[in-house]
């Protein structure tokens, strides 16, 4: 049946920075999905209040305090989590950060920041989950770039951010062509803005939320559960034979 191919019944997935925003939405979509999810996040606060929002949904959640910089921090979160579920089935990487900075003006600190997290991040945590689907011969990983890995965002400056989400959307082909034989699928969403804590204050009260929306042929950021389907679709089966793809999601945004 066409329908059943978008179940995750019985299966377990890992989302990065699952916290809060698009990563909180991203697991709260996989176990209605049917899956039971690990939240592998840096903050020690969010990151159990979504495990118990998940547990009340009636699946499993398993918080892991992790720091997608840190390839230990990766290495120890991927063991725990194959030690308490004893498999992974499918990968988000979701964790990223943002900076509004004249290039002229970063510092060597501050790109390295955001390239660490967006770009590094996305690496390491594939690596380490990656090469346990490559044992098991079947795994999915879902990276989350941005719109702003395929265009330039005006007016705001962020050279390292969409440097960042560019790097990922390659990343995502590279690993897929390397990983296909071992029938492993890696897939990217490129969303546009969305309402959470990264874009939604510069909608209500600044001055680049009329130049975004003039931006967006929609005439409205997106809401973050309109990118549940989506990523439940690449985690699936309904996408078996997509790898590479890039999925962009921006209301048009990258039309004009
Ligand atoms: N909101 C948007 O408009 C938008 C648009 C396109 C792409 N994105 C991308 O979507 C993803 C999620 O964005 P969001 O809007 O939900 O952001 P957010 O700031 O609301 O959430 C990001 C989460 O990542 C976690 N995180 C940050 N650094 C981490 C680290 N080193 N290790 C582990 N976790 C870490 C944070 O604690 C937080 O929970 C990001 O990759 C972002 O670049 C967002």
């Amino acid at each position: 049946m066409m329908m059943d191919r978008f179940s995750l019944d019985g299966q377990v997935g890992v989302v990065t920075g699952g916290g809060q925003g698009l990563g909180r939405t991203f697991c709260h979509a996989f176990a209605e999905a049917g899956a039971d999810v690990v939240i592998a996040e840096l903050n020690p606060t969010t990151g159990p209040q979504v495990a118990e929002e998940i547990e009340a949904q009636g699946r499993q959640a398993l918080f892991i305090e992790t720091d997608v910089r840190q390839m230990e921090s990766v290495e120890a979160m991927v063991a725990q989590a194959l030690a308490h579920f004893g498999r992974i089935d499918f990968l988000m990487n979701n964790a990223g950060i943002v900076q509004h900075l004249e290039a002229e003006e970063v510092t060597p600190e501050e790109w390295r920041d955001v390239l660490d997290v967006n770009l590094n991040g996305v690496f390491f945590c594939s690596q380490a989950v990656g090469r346990h689907m490559i044992q098991e011969r079947r795994g999915r990983i879902i990276n989350i770039a941005s719109m702003s890995g395929l265009i330039v965002n005006r007016p705001q400056c962020q050279a390292s951010y969409n440097t960042s989400k560019a790097a990922v959307i390659h990343l995502t082909k590279s690993l897929a062509a390397e990983w296909a034989q071992h029938n492993v699928r890696v897939n990217a969403i490129a969303p546009g803005y969305m309402k959470t804590a990264m874009a939604e204050p510069f909608f209500d009260d600044h001055e680049y939320g009329g130049v975004w929306i003039d931006g967006i042929p929609m005439g409205r950021p997106g809401n973050p559960e309109e990118l549940g389907p989506v990523a439940i679709f690449l985690a699936s089966e309904a996408s078996s034979y997509m790898t590479g793809a890039t999925v962009v999601v921006d209301g048009g945004y990258t039309l004009w």
